[in-house]
């Protein structure tokens, strides 16, 4: 549904800012795919006398996936619940992170070992909060009902949700279609229905797979695109809560 796009984006969105240190973290273990999308495939950890070192996109953006630890981009990960959260617990614990302001853990979908392990991990840190992204069709929009939920049990604040694929202006003949139709009232009414915030709504736009496939940012790809309007005001909103809630410390996605 665009989970991994937005935590890239969202990185480097924060990342604009040269005053701030941003990591992002992938936990998705079993199909990580930070490494493409932030242009860092084929890369590797280095390991320092202070543990492993991130990959740094930037001075201030670092970047930690399971990803780095394969030979090979297509090489499958199959592990089981024990060991997976054991790799996230080196993640966080022997990875060399530095200062940071932001860490921005990017997860797999539903709501499963990895969530939990990175909730009690982090625990102690005061986690912002959960970024939930959705797609506008019903389908999608049962996934999110259980995440929330998911949230509430483990008492992990909502920053908010994000509808992703919300309808798509054609480029020729500028109408807009929607692509996957919000049967049951889309995001907005289930927010309104479960009294969580809706960030805001991206558009579909091909450009974004294009973008991400070779690595680069959309954001800066396309200035111009309404997804990227739509997405700077979502990474803006992000930044408020965060600032309000003055713990600068963790957002999981
Ligand atoms: N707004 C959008 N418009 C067009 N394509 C998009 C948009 N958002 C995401 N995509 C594309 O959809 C595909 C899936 O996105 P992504 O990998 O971010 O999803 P995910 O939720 O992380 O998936 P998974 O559950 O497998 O981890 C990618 O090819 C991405 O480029
Ligand atoms: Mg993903």
């Amino acid at each position: 549904v665009g989970k991994s796009t937005f935590s890239a984006l969202l990185a480097q969105g924060l990342a604009a800012d040269e005053a701030k240190q941003v990591a992002l973290l992938d936990i998705d273990i079993c199909g990580p795919s930070i490494p493409k999308m932030m242009g860092l495939e084929g890369e590797q950890v280095h390991q320092s006398g202070s543990g492993w070192s991130p990959v740094y996109v930037e001075e201030n953006l670092g970047v930690m996936s399971v990803g780095f630890l394969l030979s090979s981009p297509d090489d499958a990960v199959i592990w089981r619940g024990p060991k997976k959260n054991g790799l996230i617990k080196q993640f966080l614990r022997d990875v060399d992170w530095g200062e940071i302001d932001y860490l921005i853990v990017d997860t797999p979908p539903g709501t499963s070992d990895e969530h939990l392990s990175i909730v009690q991990y982090l625990s102690a840190t005061r986690i912002d909060g959960a970024v939930i992204i959705t797609t506008p069709q019903e389908v999608s929009l049962q996934d999110v009902r259980k995440e929330i939920n998911f949230c509430h049990k483990v008492k992990l604040p909502i920053i908010g949700v994000v509808e992703n694929m919300s309808g798509f202006v054609c480029p020729k003949c500028k109408n807009e279609s929607q692509i996957f139709p919000p049967t049951t009232g889309g995001a907005e009414k289930m927010c309104q229905n479960l009294n969580v915030s809706l960030l805001g709504k991206v558009p579909l736009d091909p450009q974004i797979g294009k973008s991400c496939d070779k690595g680069q940012s959309f954001l800066s790809e396309a200035p111009e695109s309404p997804a990227t309007s739509s997405y700077r005001n979502i990474i803006h909103r992000i930044q408020e809560y965060c600032d309000q809630h003055h713990f600068h410390e963790e957002k999981i996605i």
